[in-house]
């Protein structure tokens, strides 16, 4: 007999039919109650079990962890917290679980504990909720691109630019490195593609050839940076999802980055609603541990309501420093970097201006130049004549920056003096100025970190948390 899901279950409630159901043990009460998991939902199936049937030495197995096959009857349930329940008829063990070695238990567990766990955080309720929403994220960021008319692009993995310009990059090479150390000369002509390569970045210089043609892209893939920040926020492997359109200006750009962000979110909100009432009350009973100013303003459902239902607010880089300027927090110096026009925000000017003057989702454009990526479109000098890009960035409480795009530098002079400016050799890049030559047009796109997305609609605190496995520095465990 196939067996159905515990979510298909409670979907049909198909009441007084045999099924079969497969899992893993959460709880045994009384001898009589076994509550099963199998992943499906974040409700358990209860089984209804006796020694007198089943024997007193299989209810001894039934022990946390342990993976079961349950057939009976579904019947309606008297107990309280379910609506359905199987009466059991036979019981299989499938695998055994040795309460003295399992780690994972029905208590507690810490964050960082489950962390060394990460093989087996699966089973525990937080991650289980965290991945289901993952996945609906996933489905959701194809399903808005895809519903627009986008095309999904396959940007390469290995590649010879740095998009960014940061130099962040992971070197890939199959040369012998105890071979280098003995020689200390490294040839990249010796090299497996006959020159230097790393991990992308970003997949962005690839999707502006594409959309050069297709018109709508967007990729959705792995990206890699091996900047050493040990934070929270920070992945040296993490997802990125990259449109570009072509005939796109920085406002369209503004306008689809708002539209994406409420998109996905109002789709967790449809497809997710136990996964994230069940955060909701684990969140809740986190901040009982905090200190009152720690703690979140509005419960988790109230504040993605609050997103999807509110207009973002827009500003300028300008805008934004006078801003921080003006505040009696930088009155009081309790910034702790300095704030001038010119500086690169740090994650504590972008929090201060989302979570404490607007407390909402904030768009910044027009940053100076000199602190973004090459590619980015000049504007106009301002009064000042200070040179700033049509950049964009969108901010939102608790994350900081989530996307980070801008409108394509499409004129070929002007981008030819930007990459001699940047130390970008032409012949490393001479594909891309080539679109700039051949029939070259306004474009722009964005990338939004992934992570930082499940971050934001799961309540997550530590992005370590929300992908499988996760890869930081000293640390590739799994
Ligand atoms: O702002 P970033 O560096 O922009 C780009 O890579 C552009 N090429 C995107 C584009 O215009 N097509 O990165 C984009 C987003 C950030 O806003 C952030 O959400 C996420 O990627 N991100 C990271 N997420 C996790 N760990 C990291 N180390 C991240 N670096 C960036
Ligand atoms: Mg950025």
């Amino acid at each position: 007999m196939p067996h159905a899901t515990i979510a298909e279950l409670f979907a049909s409630q198909p009441i007084d039919t045999i099924v079969t159901v497969k899992g893993w043990v959460r709880t045994l009460r009384n001898d009589q109650f076994l509550s099963v998991s199998d992943g499906s939902t974040i409700r358990t199936m209860q089984i209804v079990v006796s020694k007198e049937q089943h024997g007193e030495n299989t209810l001894k197995r039934l022990q946390t962890g342990a993976a079961v096959a349950a057939t009976g009857k579904v019947q309606k349930s008297l107990g309280k917290g379910q609506d359905i329940e199987v009466i059991c008829d036979s019981l299989e063990i499938l695998g055994d679980c040795d309460p003295n070695e399992y780690p994972i238990q029905m208590k507690r567990h810490s964050l960082e504990f489950l962390r060394e766990k990460a093989h087996l955080r699966f089973r525990t309720n937080t991650f289980g909720a965290v991945f289901r929403i993952r996945h609906h994220l996933a489905f959701a960021i194809h399903k808005f691109f895809n519903d627009q008319g986008f095309y999904y692009l396959h940007s390469p993995i290995i590649t010879g630019s740095d998009a960014e310009g940061a130099g962040e990059m992971f070197r890939v090479t199959n040369l012998n490195l105890d071979e280098i150390a003995k020689s200390g000369k490294v040839d990249p002509a010796e090299d497996f593609f006959g020159k230097a390569t790393n991990l992308t970045v970003s997949g962005q210089l690839e999707a502006e050839l594409a959309a050069l043609a297709l018109g709508r892209v967007y990729t959705f893939g792995p990206t890699f940076r091996a900047e050493n920040s040990n934070t929270s926020r920070h992945l040296a492997e993490f997802w990125m999802i990259e449109p570009e359109v072509a005939f796109n200006d920085i406002m369209d750009n503004m306008d689809l980055g708002e539209a994406c962000l409420k998109y996905c979110i109002q789709y967790a909100l449809d497809h997710c609603r136990e996964d994230l009432e069940f955060l909701q009350e684990r969140e809740m009973n986190e901040d009982k541990q905090k200190p009152v100013d720690e703690r979140q303003s509005m419960p988790l459902l109230e504040r993605l309501n609050m997103i999807v239902s509110n207009q973002f607010e827009r500003i300028t880089y300008t805008e934004a420093i006078d801003i921080l300027l003006q505040s009696n927090h930088f009155k009081k110096k309790k910034f702790k970097y300095p704030v001038e026009w010119g500086i690169d925000m740090q994650s504590e000017h972008e929090r201060y201006l989302v979570e404490k003057h607007f407390q909402k989702p904030v768009i910044i454009t027009g940053y100076p130049a000199a602190i973004k990526a090459f590619y980015m479109r000049m504007n106009e000098p301002d009064a000042q004549g200070r040179e700033t890009v049509a950049a964009m960035d969108i901010l939102v409480p608790g994350i900081g920056e989530i996307i980070g795009g801008s409108q394509r530098e499409e004129r070929l002079e002007i981008l030819r003096k930007k990459c001699a400016h940047f130390n970008i050799p032409e012949d490393h890049i001479w594909w891309y100025l080539e679109t700039r030559k051949f029939g070259t047009c306004t474009h722009a796109g964005f990338g939004m970190g992934f992570e930082r997305l499940i971050m934001f609609v799961t309540g997550m605190g530590n992005i370590r948390d929300v992908i499988p496995f996760p890869r930081t520095p000293l640390n590739a465990e799994f």
